[in-house]
């Protein structure tokens, strides 16, 4: 079997007190910016979202602006690009298929908004195929000589059928200049973006966790006090 599950991977936001690092989805939101949005956008992400990890207003202005996004000339009613706003949604780069197709060799970059919760075990998932571009094992070829990745194509054990159109987009310690100092190795890097992409796919992930805390204590209580009546209501009746 040459198709390999995702890497265990922990993060900040695993189980049932888990919660999101605002420095971590920062740094991950750096590497989308910088590196991912040059194929992929988020079309459920708005640059205003990105208040909730932290930046200013001034801040999400700057970032927005310097996207560009589909819109109208006012004057002439005609489709037209200008500088995104903060209330404009993270856009593709392409203008359609056919041109995300006709640069990624007939594969278009999808959407990331969702891919986390698209993909099995998602985040370890994103994490484990952005460090997982290798050569082709030896032993994949020898038995499956016709399995060879064709050209232009790029072999990765994470993804299902094993070769895919993406080339590995982190490839250099330092490719990316954290603003927070955080060194910026191909490993940290994945796993940041990956913490990104869960933030994108469920904001509200650290409420949901939260909220089932209190309801546990109340669901006790009830069965205790339940349980307490029930004693009370028969107590005489042996
Ligand atoms: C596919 C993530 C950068 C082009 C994917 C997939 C993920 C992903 C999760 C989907 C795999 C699946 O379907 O299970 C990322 C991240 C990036 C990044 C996190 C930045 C660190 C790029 C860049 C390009 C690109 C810069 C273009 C130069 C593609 C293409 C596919 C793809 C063409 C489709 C591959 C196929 O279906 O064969 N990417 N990507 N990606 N990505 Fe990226």
């Amino acid at each position: 079997e040459f198709h390999l599950l995702p890497k265990e991977v922990h993060f900040s936001f695993d189980g049932p007190f888990g919660k999101f690092d605002n420095q971590q989805l920062q740094r991950g939101f750096q590497v989308y910016k910088e590196v991912c949005s040059a194929c992929h956008a988020l079309k459920h992400v708005a640059f205003r979202d990105l208040a909730a990890l932290g930046y200013t207003e001034a801040e999400v202005k700057a970032i927005a602006a310097g996207f560009t996004v589909p819109g109208v000339d006012p004057n002439t009613g005609e489709s037209t690009m200008r500088p995104g706003a903060p209330t404009d949604y993270f856009p593709s780069p392409f203008a359609n298929d056919v041109a995300a197709r006709a640069a990624n060799n007939n594969a278009v970059p999808p959407d990331l908004s969702l891919i986390t919760k698209a993909r099995h075990e998602g985040p370890a998932y994103v994490y484990s195929l952005l460090t997982g571009f290798q050569d082709q094992p030896a032993e994949l070829l020898k038995e499956f000589p016709d399995a060879k990745t064709p050209s232009g194509l790029h072999y990765n054990p994470y993804f299902p059928n094993l070769n895919l159109a993406m080339a590995p987009p982190l490839t250099a310690d330092g490719q990316v200049e954290y603003g927070d100092g955080t060194k910026s190795t191909v490993d940290q890097m994945s796993k940041d973006v990956a913490a990104f992409l869960t933030w994108a796919a469920e904001p509200k992930l650290e409420k949901r966790k939260q909220t089932g805390w209190p309801i546990l204590g109340f669901l006790l209580f009830a069965t205790i006090l339940g349980y307490m009546s029930y004693r009370n209501i028969w107590a005489d009746k042996k």
